[in-house]
């Protein structure tokens, strides 16, 4: 495109840092167990304090919560659970005071069965809404075909009143929009534009690549009309303003990605996409049979996307978010090196290319919990521990799948201090909180300068300052070591260098020691002076400023 002011070269959002905030789980103003949008506005300081730029919030708009809020029954309405609108607008005034922007998240591919788009929609054929969701005929024992939602049981769901079957990809309570419907686009388009009215600073949208479905073809994700659709949503509404917009899509690869996060800005900012995360899973099973994490092909997945998008697109960069276990217990050592792997893996990600994402309690090293099945609360677990034992499975085995990788992981109550439930509520909380709060907990890293907390707050002000960070390129060193990250950015002005030990055993440092005037800008290890062996998950940052070498 030709217009320079549409294109995506100067965004703000490429040298931002955003954080994730999972409502019910952050904190909570009145004592009911749920967090809700008065105890965001009172964590803003905190916020400010780490850095970030922006907020994405996790639903909050009127819904029956039957996956948490990702089932939506008034996308112009907040939950009561988390407040009214007018918490919403003040939220979004006072976070501005904090030099942050908030991001909702916009669920596009299904609403609730409790919408009354869908209440009409299921009165008739001839109902006006009818054609607003996705239908097939059938009769009560023969499925349209035998497509399996995400979260278990048949993707269709006959409705007696219609004789027909409504398709969901997601829970039955979940019923999915049907995109090829031009009413219900303008509808979207609409709601969208009235939330930009508001003020806020951009959108997350929700498993977008799968709302172009064709279920005739058992197409979910990627369907042929999807590219058309996200232009003509990102023209009748993203393009009106300066607003970040990522979409998650689960069946990305590098091609797609450029289309998703072109600089003409024609479609979105950038997408959420999951290669490097799914890579511990083995391949034709489900995410719950656990298998080690290869590597080598890690490397090979962040270098494949940092160099097949320079130029051409924009990364997220994350390790984490409510449908992910806590990174820390995942690939790195929540026991004895806790707080040196939560640094690597922090430094390591936030040398790269793209808009990293932190995910609550991330920045303090939270961890994965290990509880009894009826401490959990998350809809995918619970159906995943009835169906598997259902099959015949050993409950052992059940249980050890939910402690690798239930969303509930990533659910618990956010770690304020060491006070009753975390300082998150004065109540009972909605899901226990993780007990070991009184050692991981914010009051006590804000004021240690050693602390996790503190690196992440360190990483986002470098990424300010150099820009190298932002348009740096990027160059994977000592790609067959078996042991050891490290890459390179590099600009006109200066390199940046990231030397990271994946794991908990020393290791011979395979990179040549740079020049003296080589500036460590971070490490995990207090001591500063380079070394011929790597400790465990020893992580350095250095920059190099090639003017010095002239
Ligand atoms: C996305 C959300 C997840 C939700 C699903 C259905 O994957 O991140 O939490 O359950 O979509 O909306
Ligand atoms: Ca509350």
């Amino acid at each position: 495109m030709s217009d320079g002011n549409r294109t995506n070269y100067n965004k703000w959002w490429k040298n931002a840092v955003i954080y994730q905030i999972y409502p019910r789980s952050f904190a909570d103003s009145n004592g009911d167990g749920i967090g809700d949008l008065q105890g965001i506005i009172s964590k803003l300081d905190y916020l400010e304090k780490l850095g970030i730029d922006a907020i994405w919030l996790s639903p909050v708009c009127k819904s029956p919560q039957d996956d948490n809020g990702y089932d939506i029954s008034d996308y112009q309405d907040i939950d009561p659970m988390f407040g009214t609108l007018q918490d919403m607008e003040e939220l979004i005034a006072e976070a501005e005071k904090h030099h942050i922007r908030i991001i909702m998240d916009l669920v596009l591919n299904h609403s609730s069965d409790e919408h009354p788009w869908f209440l009409e929609a299921k009165k008739s054929r001839e109902n006006p809404y009818h054609d607003y969701y996705v239908w097939r005929d059938g009769t009560e024992e023969t499925f349209p075909n035998d497509m399996r939602a995400a979260f278990g049981g048949p993707a269709w769901e006959w409705v007696p009143e219609v004789g027909q079957f409504y398709f969901h990809q997601f829970s039955v309570k979940q019923p999915d929009l049907n995109w090829e419907n031009p009413k219900l686009r303008r509808e979207i388009y609409d709601m969208i534009n009235w939330w930009i009215g508001k003020g806020v600073g951009g959108f997350r949208l929700d498993v977008i690549d799968q709302i172009a479905k064709e279920p005739d073809k058992q197409i979910t994700n990627n369907g042929p009309r999807l590219h058309e659709f996200l232009r003509e949503l990102s023209r009748e509404t993203f393009q009106k303003a300066d607003l970040v917009t990522v979409g998650e899509a689960w069946g990305a690869n590098t091609e797609l990605a450029k289309l998703y996060s072109n600089p003409d800005n024609s479609e979105l900012s950038m997408v959420f996409q999951f290669e490097h995360i799914c890579l511990d899973q083995i391949p034709g099973k489900e995410k719950w049979d656990l298998a080690p994490l290869p590597f080598l092909k890690l490397k090979e997945v962040f270098g494949r996307w940092q160099t097949h998008l320079y130029g051409k697109g924009w990364n997220s960069l994350f390790w984490n978010n409510h449908d992910l276990p806590r990174i820390v217990s995942r690939w790195g050592d929540d026991g004895k090196y806790r707080v040196e792997s939560a640094k690597m893996l922090a430094i390591l990600l936030h040398g790269m290319q793209g808009t990293p994402y932190i995910y609550q309690g991330e920045e303090l090293g939270m961890t994965n919990v290990r509880y009894d099945m009826e401490e959990y609360r998350d809809i995918e677990t619970l159906n995943l521990y009835r169906e598997r034992l259902e099959k015949g499975y050993q409950k052992e085995d059940v249980m050890d799948s939910i402690y690798g990788k239930s969303r509930d992981n990533a659910r618990t109550p956010m770690q304020w201090n060491n006070g009753e439930n975390a300082g998150f509520t004065t109540g009972n909380p909605w899901i226990k909180v993780n007990p070991n709060y009184k050692e991981i907990n914010a009051a006590s890293q804000i004021t240690d300068e050693n602390s996790i907390f503190n690196c992440y707050r360190q990483l986002i002000r470098l990424r300010k300052q150099y820009p190298v960070f932002v348009d740096g390129e990027f160059h994977m060193l000592c790609d067959e070591d078996e042991s050891v990250f490290a890459y390179s950015r590099e600009d006109s002005d200066s390199q940046l260098l990231v030397i990271c030990n994946f794991y908990g055993k020393t290791v011979n440092n395979p990179l040549e020691k740079p020049e003296d005037s080589a500036k460590l800008l971070i490490a995990n290890y207090q001591d500063t002076d380079w070394n011929d062996i790597l400790r465990p998950y020893e992580a350095r940052m250095y920059l190099i400023n090639k003017r010095d070498n002239i």
